[in-house]
């Protein structure tokens, strides 16, 4: 049932390593020109040197999201560009744990301008190419896959903001998929558990010893899983809708 995705377009934020790096190979590898975005360029020209070797069609992006003039013009750039823009995973995040009492608050703004502004200017620039690729598109579908988390399903005493982050980017996924439907753009939650990336290392010391030692023992899951996930959500007939995937390391509990 798979169908691959040649002649369509995807931008993926934050695909200079991690999830976004793996899904950038992913969605490259089903045939879809995939314009790589994120702030550090160098990791990205790696990337889509790699791309173009396998026979991908790529395009380099640096941009900071949580700029909104630089998120319009990256969405403008793919589609003056590339053409077209059939697929936006919003995968652009970060975490940064620990008690609420003390915080820095400007750990609290980092995690709301990036998780929750970032990923909607991004969406409110996308979606009325995302509304015309699903007309025009020989698939006649487009999707918009927002990259959520357990976090953003569960809260936890010391996830607080970032709780607050990914609860909304799952209900702001749900709220748009309704008023997207009859339009034929799917929108999708992804809600990864522990995934192996480069995420826990922005946390200070002693928040990322915590979280070191809550999955200690426990195998997690590579960015390949996830980048798996989001493959096949964007790769099902036009009439099958994946709204949601939680997607945890075997062992992880909660
Ligand atoms: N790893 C996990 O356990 C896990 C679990 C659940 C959910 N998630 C979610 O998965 C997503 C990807 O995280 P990851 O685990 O792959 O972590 P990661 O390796 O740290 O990737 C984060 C990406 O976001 C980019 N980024 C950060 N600030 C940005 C900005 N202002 N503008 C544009 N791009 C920016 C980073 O690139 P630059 O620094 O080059 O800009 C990087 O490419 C996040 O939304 C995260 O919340 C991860």
């Amino acid at each position: 049932m798979t169908e691959r995705l040649d002649g369509t377009v995807a931008l993926i934020t934050g695909a200079s390593s991690g999830i976004g790096e793996a899904t950038a190979r992913a969605l490259a590898a089903q045939g879809a020109a995939v314009a790589v975005l994120a702030r550090r360029k160098e990791r990205l020209d790696r990337l889509a040197a790699e791309i173009k070797d396998q026979g991908g069609q790529t395009m380099v992006i640096e941009a900071d999201v949580t700029d909104k003039a630089q998120a319009q013009a990256a969405v403008e750039r793919v589609v003056n560009e590339l053409g077209r823009l059939d697929t936006v995973v919003n995968n652009a995040g970060v975490m940064l744990l620990g008690p609420a009492v003390g915080a820095p608050l400007e750990d609290w703004e980092r995690m709301v301008h990036l998780n929750t502004l970032g990923l909607l200017y991004v969406t409110h620039a996308a979606l009325p190419h995302l509304i015309s690729a699903a007309q025009d598109a020989p698939r006649q579908v487009a999707d918009l896959v927002n990259i959520s988390s357990v976090a953003g399903r569960v809260a936890r005493n010391g996830s607080n903001v970032y709780n607050l982050t990914k609860f909304g980017v799952t209900a702001l996924s749900e709220s748009l998929r309704q008023e997207l439907a009859g339009r034929h753009v799917r929108v999708s939650a992804v809600e990864p558990g522990a995934v192996n990336t480069e995420l826990a290392s922005h946390m200070r010391p002693e928040a990322r010893e915590r979280s070191m030692q809550r999955f200690a023992g426990i195998e997690r899951l590579q960015a390949d899983d996830i980048a798996d996930a989001i493959t096949y959500i964007v790769t099902r007939p036009r009439r099958v809708a994946i709204n949601e995937i939680l997607v945890r390391p075997t062992e992880q509990e909660g």
